[in-house]
């Protein structure tokens, strides 16, 4: 499939580029006028999240007001964990919050898992045929989930939290039934992404938010093995791995079958060009608080981003866009990267 922007997929196939892609992390959200108003016209988050309808707009909404290069279908990670049976919500101020989180061992094995999640992600399904549909030849479509040990964490601590350390105990105290929460959390990813495929996402990324928890040790035993059978058994689509804060496992990470790398910004683009090669696909990182800066340091921070990591670099933000961010500003930093030639 070709699309009238195909950018985002040139930059994959290694064709020349006469500028990098952009899009945003977490664009589709409450920095958008038509998403404040969508999001008050239901009764919550997961109202939303089931609507297909109110998602197609979500996801299309960003394509039309900042001018980004790809859509990302508007969703959450927390699909999963309530597809296999771990129930959430979305409190406001508060964030996720979980009603029966794992508080025993005995829970993981009663889980849906693999397959069996199919049926409850049906509405993530639908949205992915009707949001292609209203989105038509433009642009190319992000499908999302989290990582495992993501997933994990917020199944197991039952809500958001600094420090996440009832999750990293669980590590700790029952490393075989650790395994096994993430080896069923993989077996559902590797459904649940290959059927978002089948449906009409062009390109994967895996969201490892809490990655930044763990020793290197610990990603390398409890991590990467299932987040490399994920991307080993996806069909051949571009696929991003952002393991946010996990510089110090970069060196592991030779050989995945990731085609891009997102990294957060406080992560030297260098030092990731220095450990995978100049071929990298890199995608990032521009500090989210760059965003509040005036609109002529954003546009040359920008350039000098660009100048700085050369081809190969998908340009986002280091993390998602922080919802107070003032949209035109982050308008400033999409022109400046369209405008920009190598
Ligand atoms: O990128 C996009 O535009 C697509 C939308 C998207 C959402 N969640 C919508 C959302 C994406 C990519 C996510 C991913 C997600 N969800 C992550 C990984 C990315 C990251 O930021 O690290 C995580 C950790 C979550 C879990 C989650 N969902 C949290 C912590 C929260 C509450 C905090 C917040 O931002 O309000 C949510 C709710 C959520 N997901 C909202 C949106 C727009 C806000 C809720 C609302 O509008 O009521």
């Amino acid at each position: 499939m070709t699309y009238h922007n195909n950018i985002l997929l040139d930059v994959f196939s290694g064709d020349e580029i006469s500028r990098p892609p952009v899009w945003i992390m977490r664009q589709a959200g409450r920095i958008l006028p038509g998403y404040k108003r969508i999001r008050s016209a239901v009764s919550g988050f997961k109202e939303l999240v089931k609507s297909p309808d109110l998602i197609a707009e979500a996801t299309v909404e960003p394509l039309e007001v900042l001018g980004v290069d790809a859509a990302i279908l508007f969703s959450d990670i927390l699909v999963i964990p309530e597809a296999m049976g771990v129930d959430y919500d979305i409190i406001e101020k508060t964030g996720p919050v979980f009603d029966n989180p794992i508080r025993s061992v005995g829970q993981i094995d009663h889980l849906r898992k693999g397959e069996e999640v199919l049926p409850k992600l049906d509405y993530v399904f639908q949205s992915i045929e009707v949001t292609r549909e209203v989105i038509a030849h433009r642009n190319p479509l992000i499908g999302f989930a989290g990582a495992p040990w993501t997933l994990f964490a917020y199944m197991i601590e039952g809500s958001g939290s600094k420090t996440f350390s009832r999750a990293r105990k669980f590590l700790y105290e029952e490393p075989d039934a650790a395994h096994r929460l993430m080896d069923a959390i993989t077996e559902s990813l590797i459904a649940y992404l290959k059927e978002k495929i089948n449906r009409g996402c062009d390109v994967i990324q895996l969201f490892d938010s809490w990655a930044e928890m763990l020793t290197e040790a610990q990603y390398k035993q409890f991590c990467i093995p299932y987040i490399s059978r994920i991307f080993e058994e996806l069909p051949e689509v571009p696929k991003i791995f952002f393991p946010k804060g996990a510089w110090s496992s970069i060196s592991h990470f030779k050989g995945m079958a990731f085609d891009a790398l997102s990294i957060d910004w406080k992560t030297p683009v260098t030092y990731v060009r220095e450990q995978l090669g100049a071929n990298q696909i890199i995608q990032g990182n521009i500090d989210p608080a760059l965003l509040y800066a005036r609109p002529m340091e954003i546009e040359s921070a920008v350039h000098e981003h660009i100048r700085l990591t050369g081809r190969n670099l998908i340009v986002n933000l280091g993390h998602g866009v922080y919802p107070n961010t003032n949209r035109e500003h982050v308008k400033v930093l999409v022109d400046a990267v369209k405008e920009y030639r190598y």
